[in-house]
């Protein structure tokens, strides 16, 4: 098993990770094409983009920054093309989606609580602890660049989602906040004080590892 940073010729692998693991989810709603750009993003720009493989396959996958500040902006900006694309499908087949977006852009922009941010993690089904390797390798990859020390938070719901909210405080998150997001959607925001992230690594340490 190694966990790596993802290439471009993984992310057909992760979209589909990504399709199975979060059917009916916003970004789903918005099609495969638009995940593959989305995805590509993270790779092209400054975001992270980790992938487990074991057997000869890609077993799943964590997303994130480095920093919230503006990071949303940046990832379009520098992928304008490839997003405008993108965005004119989404216009012609589900324009309020694109009112989402809008709406969750300008929040988060107003966000005065700076942190790196798992942004999206998904692993097939297993019983091998792909998503706590997958994690705690996301958090590795924040230390080797965490000059200001920033927590690492992510936010997930607060309805129906017994495992996934297990899962964050077995892997040392606690809740910093609930609150509502679009259409009164009731989420949690957890945080990782960057102190308590274990494994920091310096700069010219080892970029994959091999479990
Ligand atoms: C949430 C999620 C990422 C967690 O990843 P995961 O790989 O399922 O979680 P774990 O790392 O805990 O490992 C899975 C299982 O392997 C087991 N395991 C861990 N190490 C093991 C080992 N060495 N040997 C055998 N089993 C092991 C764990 O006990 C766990 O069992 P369980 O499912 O019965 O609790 C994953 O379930 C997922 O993709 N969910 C759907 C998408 C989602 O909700 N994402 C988060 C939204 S914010």
């Amino acid at each position: 098993m190694i966990v790596r940073k993802a290439e471009l010729s993984d992310i057909k692998d992760v979209v589909a990770i990504h399709y199975d693991r979060f059917t009916g989810f916003f970004l789903s709603t918005l099609g495969k094409p638009f995940l593959m750009v989305f995805y590509k993003a993270f790779i092209k720009s400054n975001g992270i983009l980790l992938v487990v493989e074991d057997e000869g396959f890609i077993k799943g996958f964590a997303a994130g920054s480095r920093s919230n500040r503006g990071f949303y902006k940046k990832l379009v900006k520098s992928n304008l093309f490839d997003f405008s694309v993108a965005g004119l499908k989404i216009l012609f087949t589900n324009p309020a989606a694109l009112k989402r977006i809008a709406t969750n852009a300008s929040k988060s922009a107003k966000n005065e609580l700076i942190f790196a941010e798992l942004l999206s993690i998904a692993t097939v089904k297993n019983k091998k602890g792909y998503g706590k390797i997958l994690l705690q390798e996301f958090e590795n990859e924040v230390a080797r660049k965490n000059i200001e020390n920033l927590p690492v938070a992510l936010t997930t719901d607060y309805d129906n989602n017994d495992k996934a909210v297990q899962f964050y405080k077995d892997c040392g998150y606690e809740v910093q906040e609930i609150f509502e997001s679009y259409q009164k959607r009731k989420m949690y925001r957890f945080l990782k004080q960057s102190t308590n992230l274990k494994n920091k690594l310096n700069e010219n340490s080892i970029r994959s590892t091999i479990y």
